[in-house]
């Protein structure tokens, strides 16, 4: 990709100027020279740096992480149709497609950053931090997506934190993206507490 070849003599001197011109609360102007400068690189800026790259990989593996859930929510919708619960088993359909929506604009930063959205079909479950589950009872079913849910809370949280001022657009994108996952969450932890 355009944007993958090393920074630019200016964005690098930018770098080593940017701590000092933070102790000063003032701009780093190697930076804005930078900017005005190297056009090939589009919206990234000098500010992304050397995280740049460290970003996509982490919004790649959280866009496996929604493809899987895309999957094992289809699966179970279509499994459970039938069983005790058509509510439910209608819910998880709502909650395939929220998945499918947060893995659209985790693709779309992707591609912003310079990157290249991972949709390798081959290593989406390595590469997911949430499991399939191909399970067959819907207590099951309720349990192994609570589980996957929980783990994107925790995923996204950490995230978000890790990400902090370094990329406030992609911060606010998984933030966005982390209050989805806690409300699913919550919803599956209502459906398995007994009556
Ligand atoms: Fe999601
Ligand atoms: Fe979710």
């Amino acid at each position: 990709m355009k944007h993958s070849s090393a920074l630019s003599r200016g964005a690098a001197r930018a770098h080593l100027d940017a701590a000092a011109a933070r102790e000063r609360l003032a701009l780093n102007q190697a930076g804005l020279e930078a900017a005005r400068s190297d056009l090939q690189t589009g919206a990234v800026t000098p500010h992304f740096g050397l995280w740049r790259e460290e970003i996509i990989a982490l919004l790649n593996d959280a866009l496996a992480t929604e493809w899987v859930c895309v999957l094992r929510y289809r699966r179970h919708h279509f499994t459970a149709v039938g069983l005790a619960s058509p509510a439910i088993a209608s819910e998880f359909m709502v909650h395939a497609n929220d998945e499918a929506r947060h893995a659209d604009r985790l693709a779309r930063r992707i591609v912003q950053l310079g990157g290249e959205p991972d949709f390798n079909p081959d290593t989406l479950t390595q590469r997911s931090h949430a499991a399939y589950s191909p399970v067959r009872d819907l207590q099951a079913m309720l349990r192994a997506n609570l589980i996957a849910e929980r783990v994107a809370v925790e995923a996204y949280s950490q995230m978000v934190a890790l990400i902090g001022d370094k990329d406030p657009t992609t911060r606010r994108l998984l933030e966005s993206i982390l209050e989805q996952e806690q409300h699913h969450a919550e919803q599956l932890a209502d459906w398995l507490a007994p009556a």
